[in-house]
């Protein structure tokens, strides 16, 4: 399927520079371990228990809020735990001028987690003011990367620090494109200067979807800058697959797992449930596999 995507008309737009040096912004982080997306449901049983994981990571738009029992939950297992912020709002594709609001309260929420690192989605989530609350694809040209480089830099300067950004799964693609998925990713992480947060899930989605290599993907990613790994299921419709975050990870994406740790080597790796939650075993049980799948390829020895 092809569609013409109104976000190439790109345009700079005015943004006001806040004053950060190049030597605020802090070298890679260090690799966390295995972790889990923090979830209400499981809020009682992770202050109760402190169960086995090495980090959580919450969705920063559910603690942007300026009080009650969220943020009072959240500071009492950011207390036990290292964290990292995840957020769906940034909308760094967009041709909208960057919501200043949205990142003083995300600044405002950093400043209370201390988290390891901050990451959003490669995508746009809506123009002319009008949210689709989807995590919508960009087309694959050095107009989008110049774009979408430059906002990153300035969402950069304004908090301080370096950004991942996630590659997304898609069921579209462009009438033009000048680059495949994995040029475009790395293209903006080298302009940008940002981090990279890796969806196995994503690329073993839009791998399907869209009839590509998920191993070139790996490939064609710079290790260096890969600071997580993001794990989780799909549903798979026959002729197209739905990432859908409902389900635990499949054989196939563990295997790409598998292929993207001999690539990245040791990466801070979390399952990612965002709908059907499960109880809390399960996912630790996931995580294991994580581990043991990480583990396993380490034993190998070289990192391709
Ligand atoms: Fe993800």
């Amino acid at each position: 399927m092809h569609i013409v995507c109104p976000a190439v008309s790109l345009m700079d737009h005015q943004f006001e520079r806040m004053s950060v040096t190049p030597d605020s912004i802090g070298n890679r982080p260090s690799n966390l371990g295995f972790g889990l997306g923090l979830r209400t449901q499981h809020y009682a049983e992770v202050l109760e228990a402190k169960p086995a994981v090495d980090w959580f990571e919450i969705i920063s738009e559910n603690y942007m809020i300026p009080g009650g029992q969220p943020l009072a939950i959240l500071d009492r297992v950011r207390a036990d735990y290292p964290m990292v912020m995840h957020g769906v709002s940034l909308s760094i594709g967009s041709t909208d001028p960057l919501d200043t609001d949205y990142l003083r309260d995300l600044k405002t929420l950093a400043d209370r987690v201390e988290p390891r690192w901050i990451s959003d989605h490669l995508c746009w989530t809506g123009v002319n003011g009008l949210n689709l609350h989807d995590l919508l694809p960009l087309p694959y040209t050095e107009e989008a990367v110049a774009h979408v480089a430059g906002r990153i830099r300035q969402v950069q300067d304004f908090l301080g620090r370096r950004i991942a950004i996630e590659n997304v799964s898609s069921y579209v693609t462009f009438a033009q494109y000048a680059m495949t998925e994995w040029e475009f990713v790395s293209a903006i992480a080298e302009a940008a200067d940002c981090w990279l947060l890796f969806d196995v899930n994503n690329i073993y989605v839009s791998g399907f979807n869209h009839d590509y290599d998920a191993q070139a993907f790996i490939e064609g990613v710079p290790r260096d800058r890969v600071v997580q790994i993001h794990l989780a299921g799909h549903s798979h419709n026959g002729t197209h697959i739905v990432d859908t975050h409902d389900a635990p990870v499949v054989d196939d994406v563990w295997a790409l797992y598998a292929a993207a740790c001999r690539h990245f080597g040791p990466v801070s790796t979390m399952i990612e449930r965002d709908d059907n939650i499960p109880p809390l075993q399960d996912l630790l049980a996931e995580l294991d596999q994580a581990r043991s799948i990480a583990a396993s390829v380490a034993g190998e020895g070289a990192v391709t």
